[in-house]
């Protein structure tokens, strides 16, 4: 059987010091890896590059919270509640499989994701399916929900019960009360984060696509919930491929190729600012090296939205025929502010301040309490706060009845109106709290490194012989440059050895390597991706230049050593490419 590219990719991954399961020694452990030096690097790289994005050209700032919160977070923000997937458990090896995934699998179904659970279990019945680790049959097993949060004890005991995050957003949410001090109360402004999430998945699989432990790169962007609007002229000749949620449910449906200007005007994505964020991280994703031809933007159906978002749109990348969700962009709306304000003792809405102060119209009522107290008794401050409410909400009702309907406890209560002291009287106001609305691009840093791995992962043929390429982008490469003496004789190594150790100096991410022969050092720095490699030959000892070695094309020029970090500089930067040389 001949390996697909996943397979190949995560054995060069584990040989060359990119990613391996993690305690290996130990048997390994399910839906952890460590990152080798090649793939923190390559992890690092990308992080920048989502913050030069994302923190400096949108001027947003980023923070950084911790991974345990407290319980009451999690109530909150509804994780606790409904943050699960469906498990359904084998009786006969008691294997744990993750239920839609098993649907999905075995039908020819695609969002199984999106179903409830008894439609799930109707369909393990209808179809027959089996456990698939020992191929028991599954009909009439219940399916039901599994809360994938971590839990743990803050402190001895377990009165304090924690979770690690599921989300790096809740530490920006549960914070905002400062945030919004920091920013003066000024919306439009945007925190990120980069850092560690938790999930603890019921079949973690795919290598490092899906883990329980994995990093997440978040812009919680706060806007004004009506005033606020995304400079699309920045990204509106961006050309989008969408894949609308009313295509997905047609029999044929079809992607739809539009500008995001054109998505916008047709409507076709909602929210202005989710399609300013698709054209924004459009762009960033080709800029790390994600192939176009292999991407998408896919809105999530109605019943695979997460609890809080009222639209989503994932960005997702073709891996081995399958399509994987690298990124959401979420309209969040008020929905985490509101339930933090609820849940909390403090306020998350700002103060909006009025340019100049305005006189409005107001409602009130002024009971007259000598006749509500002795007449509703224990129930007359209830009586008052609904009437408050009321009036504040829907007050043409007191102009309108002359008796108004009120019940409790099951008793009916009618207040008659003409006791309530109903007047509308012209207020003053220098502005008025609101909730921000928030708009969240969140970013699986581990799922786009794979990808990006995927979509660099080339087999040629060079002077007769196979060879491994990673083609990243000079941007992401872990090294920019390799270093090798030819031999390590006759002043060579020592040459090379100072020419890597000025690299280094000047900060060039450089790798030294003078073992084996040169074309097999080419391969290994081939297999890690390393766009350039510089060889210290007799030459160099008499003329003082080197060969610059050019990873995807294979060519080599001759390069003086005095222009090499600046050659290098220009190369590394995409100010000229290998052939302009
Ligand atoms: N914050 C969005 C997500 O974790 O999926």
């Amino acid at each position: 059987m001949t390996e697909s590219t996943s397979e190949k990719l995560v054995e060069v991954a584990k040989r060359r010091g990119f990613f391996s399961q993690t305690a290996e020694s130990y048997g390994g452990v399910a839906g952890f890896y460590t990152f080798g030096p090649e793939g923190a690097e390559l992890k690092r790289n990308i992080e920048n590059l989502w913050r030069d994005r994302f923190n400096t050209k949108e001027g947003h700032r980023e923070i950084e919270a911790p991974t345990i919160m407290p319980e009451p977070v999690f109530e909150a923000s509804g994780h606790l509640e409904t943050f699960d997937d469906m498990i359904i458990e084998c009786p006969e090896c008691q294997s744990s499989i993750r239920a839609d995934h098993l649907v999905e699998d075995n039908t020819n179904i695609e969002e199984a994701e999106s179903f409830p659970t008894d439609k799930v279990e109707q369909i393990i019945e209808d179809e027959d399916l089996v456990c698939s680790s020992c191929g028991f049959e599954l009909s009439g097993i219940d399916v039901n929900d599994f809360n994938l949060m971590f839990e743990t004890n803050i402190g001895p005991g377990d009165s304090n019960p924690g979770y690690l995050r599921p989300e790096t957003a809740q530490g920006i949410f549960a914070e905002f009360p400062r945030f919004k001090e920091y920013a003066r109360n000024q919306l439009p402004f945007g925190i990120t984060q980069i850092g560690k999430a938790y999930r603890n998945e019921i079949s973690p699989r795919k290598s490092i696509i899906r883990v329980r432990e994995f990093t997440q790169a978040e812009l919680e962007h706060f806007i004004h919930p009506h005033d606020d609007e995304p400079n699309l002229e920045k990204v509106e000749d961006v050309e989008l491929v969408l894949y609308p949620a009313t295509e997905q449910q047609k029999d044929e449906g079809e992607y739809k190729k539009m500008t995001v200007n054109e998505a916008v005007e047709k409507n076709v994505i909602e929210s202005d600012w989710v399609a300013y964020y698709l054209g924004v991280a459009k762009r960033w994703y080709s800029r790390v090296g994600i192939d176009m031809t292999r991407f998408r933007y896919r809105q999530h159906l109605e019943g695979e939205r997460a609890h809080y978002a009222s639209d989503c749109w994932d960005a997702e990348a073709e891996i081995d025929g399958d399509w994987i969700e690298i990124s959401g962009f979420s309209d969040r709306g008020c929905y985490d502010l509101k339930k933090h304000q609820e849940h909390s003792e403090e306020s998350y809405e700002i103060f909006e301040q009025f340019d100049e102060p305005v006189t409005e119209e107001k409602a009130k009522i002024d009971p007259d309490m000598s006749w509500m107290g002795p007449t509703y008794g224990d129930h007359a401050s209830e009586i008052l706060e609904e009437l408050e409410r009321m009036v504040e909400e829907e007050p043409q009702i007191f102009e309108r009845k002359s008796e108004l309907r009120i019940e409790f406890d099951e008793k009916t209560f009618n207040i008659p109106v003409d006791k309530l002291n109903f007047e509308i009287v012209e207020e003053e106001k220098n502005g008025e709290r609101l909730l921000p609305h928030v708009i969240e691009p969140s970013f699986g840093v581990d799922r786009i490194l794979y990808a990006v791995m995927d979509h660099s992962f080339e087999e040629d043929e060079v002077d007769g012989e196979e060879r491994t390429v990673l083609s990243f982008e000079t941007e992401v490469a872990p090294s920019l440059v390799a270093v090798f003496p030819l031999m390590d004789k006759d002043g060579m190594g020592e040459k090379a050895r100072e020419v890597a150790e000025n690299l280094r100096s000047k900060g060039f991410e450089t790798r030294y390597d003078d073992s084996g022969a040169i074309g097999r050092r080419y391969r290994r720095q081939d297999e890690i991706g390393t766009p350039y490699c510089v060889t210290v030959d007799h030459e160099t000892l008499e003329d003082g230049t080197v060969t610059v070695r050019d990873r995807d094309s294979t060519d080599q020029k001759r390069v003086d050593l005095e222009e090499l970090e600046k050659v290098l500089e220009r190369l590394g930067e995409g100010e000229i490419s290998f052939s302009d040389l």
